[in-house]
């Protein structure tokens, strides 16, 4: 069922869970997905990045298939579809092509223009029912394209832009995107509660999923965290699983080759992997 993310952020803030943002390449990682959410009967969310966007032959056309997917699978569950480190252009062209929840990130903008911008999408997306994501204070590392420093957010300049009714705030407490640096010194939870203070009830986001150690974000989650994004992990496992299938020979033996077979083991790891996610966030059964 698709819907935009605003009740779901709700809920999972008030319940003291988080809902998984987990973002998709194809119809396989979209099908992988949407079928364990509804397995868990969990709300889920799908990420798409402008590159991703892009891949899948435009905004448009993954609309279409997700709408379809979802509706062809039966799926009971919320799901949102999600623009994830959207520009300012890109947000429109989300917007237009049915996308039901949009991230504008404007964090590598002077704040200002972060400001200005993040509140005239705030009133388009009410207008319309979508939920919208803003960032404050950048995510390290790479994201398809969109590099960060990874500063800290400064409290403040959350609280200012939470102020304006945005669904769900992404604020850098120094994650990272991609796999962490051995010398990453985790988490800033003092920045995380500083946060909370300033902004109350706001449901917070954490970027950069993939490798924060399950402890930290338990603790994350405990502390006003209502979604947690995770990319890179299920890359990972899909790569790993397809590498074995190859190197086993498996594509040689019989029909092995036919690209339903060569997916299927990427696919099967994709679900297993989001399903451990679901479990570790604490959405399972919240739907
Ligand atoms: P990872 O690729 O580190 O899991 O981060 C995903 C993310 O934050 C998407 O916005």
């Amino acid at each position: 069922m698709l819907v935009s993310a605003k009740e779901m952020m709700q809920k999972a803030a008030a319940g003291h869970y988080a809902v998984g943002q987990f973002n998709i390449n194809n119809l396989e990682w979209t099908k992988a997905i949407l079928l364990t959410a509804e397995e868990c009967k969990s709300p889920v969310i799908l990420g798409v990045s402008e590159g991703a966007g892009k891949y899948m032959c435009g905004f448009e056309t993954v609309a279409a298939m997700v709408a379809a997917m979802d509706k062809s699978l039966g799926i009971t569950v919320p799901v949102a579809l999600h623009l994830d480190h959207g520009t300012y252009e890109g947000c429109y062209k989300c917007i237009k092509a049915g996308f039901t929840s949009i991230m504008f990130d404007g964090s590598s903008l002077e704040f200002s223009d972060n400001l200005a911008k993040t509140t005239e999408l705030v009133h388009v997306a009410n207008q319309l029912g979508l939920s919208l994501e803003a960032e404050v204070g950048s995510i390290g590392g790479e994201e398809d394209g969109v590099v960060g420093m990874g500063e800290c957010a400064d409290p403040n300049e959350c609280k200012t832009i939470a102020d304006l009714g945005v669904t769900m705030l992404a604020a850098g407490i120094g994650n990272i995107h991609g796999v962490y640096p051995e010398n990453w010194p985790g988490l800033s939870f003092e920045t995380l509660s500083s946060i909370k203070a300033a902004v109350g009830d706001m449901p917070l986001v954490l970027h950069g999923g993939t490798g924060i150690p399950d402890e930290q974000v338990k603790k994350a989650i405990d502390m006003g965290v209502a979604k947690v994004n995770v990319n890179t992990e299920c890359q990972l496992v899909f790569r790993d699983a397809t590498r074995a299938y190859v190197e086993a020979g498996k594509d040689k033996v019989g029909k092995g080759f036919d690209p339903r077979k060569l997916l299927a083991p990427g696919f099967e790891a994709i679900k297993v992997k989001v399903k451990e996610k679901m479990e570790l966030f604490g959405s399972v059964g919240k739907a």
